[in-house]
């Protein structure tokens, strides 16, 4: 019988140590099905958070344009922009098992292959696992918007952040943020504004405009009830 209590993702290992997350490890409970998700549909589209850097092509088994989505929560988005794109790649990456699960299932439902996942902190991943100039979308919606300026360091969009998102994107390549919470918003515009490697394609796209090919997520839904507006930001990388 299958104890859906027990961890069967573990974060990578002798990680060192980082002082500032973006993120707090909330362990869920998994539902029975997300367990043996967990189990039988992990481990072939895994990819693990620390290591070298990857081969993509080899783990797609084919070239094509790469996304990647940083925090995807339950994943429906991610599903959504995958099925409605299975001439592109997408890799995931997500530190909450149950939201792990609940994209397997999903996965497993519309027999999708081409995405892979990672269950683990997206900002090594990032630094070790992936070449320069890899990527042609990174997707950062409704990071968690750490309200209180004491955890303000906390926030996953930082200019340090954002360099190493300048380097993995390929040149031309697009950031597209998105957040319900406006100060974050502001200190987004302000960050990626300043740097030299982003050029704002929608200054004025803001609040409730969001692009039709970016499904609605779990987190925006919870803030368009709180009567929060909703912010879309689209940088693009420069040609260099
Ligand atoms: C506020 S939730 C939004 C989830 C989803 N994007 C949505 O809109 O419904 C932010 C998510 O980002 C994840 N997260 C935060 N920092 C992360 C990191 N460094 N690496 C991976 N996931 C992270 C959290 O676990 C959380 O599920």
């Amino acid at each position: 019988m299958i104890d859906h209590r027990i961890p069967t993702i573990q974060p990578t290992e002798q990680a060192p140590h980082r002082a500032i997350r973006s993120f707090i490890r909330r362990e869920g409970r998994l539902t029975v099905a997300q367990t043996r998700a967990i189990n039988e549909l992990f481990p072939p589209m895994a990819l693990a958070g620390m290591g070298t850097a990857l081969d993509l092509s080899a783990v797609f088994g084919r070239t094509a344009p790469l996304t990647l989505e940083i925090g995807f929560g339950n994943g429906e988005s991610l599903l959504t922009m995958a099925a409605a794109a299975p001439e592109q790649d997408f890799i995931g990456i997500e530190v909450h098992r149950p939201g792990v699960g609940h994209l397997l299932l999903g996965i497993e439902r519309l027999g999708l292959t081409n995405i892979r996942i990672v269950a683990d902190d997206a900002v090594p991943f990032l630094q070790q696992r992936l070449n320069p100039h890899s990527l042609d979308r990174l997707l950062l919606y409704f990071p968690d918007p750490w309200h209180k300026s004491r955890h303000h360091k906390r926030r996953i969009v930082q200019t340090e952040f954002a360099d190493l998102v300048a380097d993995r994107l390929k040149p031309r390549g697009l950031w597209h943020l998105a957040t319900d919470w406006a100060p974050y918003a502001e200190h987004m515009r302000a960050v990626l504004d300043a740097h030299p490697a982003f050029k704002p394609e929608h200054r004025d796209i803001g609040e409730a405009a969001r692009p039709n090919w970016r499904p609605e997520t779990k987190f925006e839904r919870r803030g368009i009830r709180l009567n929060h507006a909703v912010f879309d930001l689209l940088y693009r990388r420069t040609a260099r």
